[in-house]
């Protein structure tokens, strides 16, 4: 059992690692942030299978629904409110196994069960996140966070 976690532990990181030039190679040279998004959630999508890939854009107040791959989602979010309000608010990378175990947790939809938010970071200020959600509990570690917080610089730069 804990044989069959470490292979797909290294198998993830070699996915991404592969990922991360590919994504690269797609950002290079195009400026407009929504067209970057786009591609960016179908990359993750297409690699990873995950639930749902997306961002969320600072508009004022609140989070705004931006591109994104999987089912419909809730199109504003409150600073502060939900995993990825928190996010924003704390200006971090926040992992949560089990979505239920969150206070305040936003189900968009029942099926997601674990999901990690990643900020993204303009000059210290945070300009949007980028959410993903899994249907399987405990899906995300550092290897996501390390790699999710390259690519979301990628997008900023
Ligand atoms: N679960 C998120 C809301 C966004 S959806 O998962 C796409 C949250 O608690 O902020």
């Amino acid at each position: 059992m804990a044989e069959e976690l470490v292979i797909e532990q290294g198998n993830k990181e070699e996915q991404y690692k592969v990922l991360l030039p590919q994504i690269e190679a797609l950002l290079a040279g195009e400026p407009d942030i929504i067209a970057n998004m786009a591609n960016v959630s179908a990359a993750l999508k297409q690699t990873f299978n995950f639930f749902w890939t997306g961002f969320y854009r600072v508009k004022g107040d609140m989070l705004v629904l931006s591109p994104f791959q999987g089912p419909i989602a809730c199109t504003r979010i409150k600073y502060g409110k939900g995993v990825c309000g928190t996010a924003w608010k704390e200006a971090r990378t926040i992992i949560v196994p089990d979505v239920d175990k969150f206070p305040g947790h936003i189900a968009c939809n029942t099926a997601s069960k674990s999901e990690i938010v990643v900020p993204l970071l303009k000059d210290g200020n945070v300009i949007a996140v980028l959410d993903i959600d899994s249907d399987r509990l405990n899906c995300f570690d550092e290897t996501d966070s390390a790699y999710l917080e390259k690519i979301s610089n990628l997008i900023v730069r």
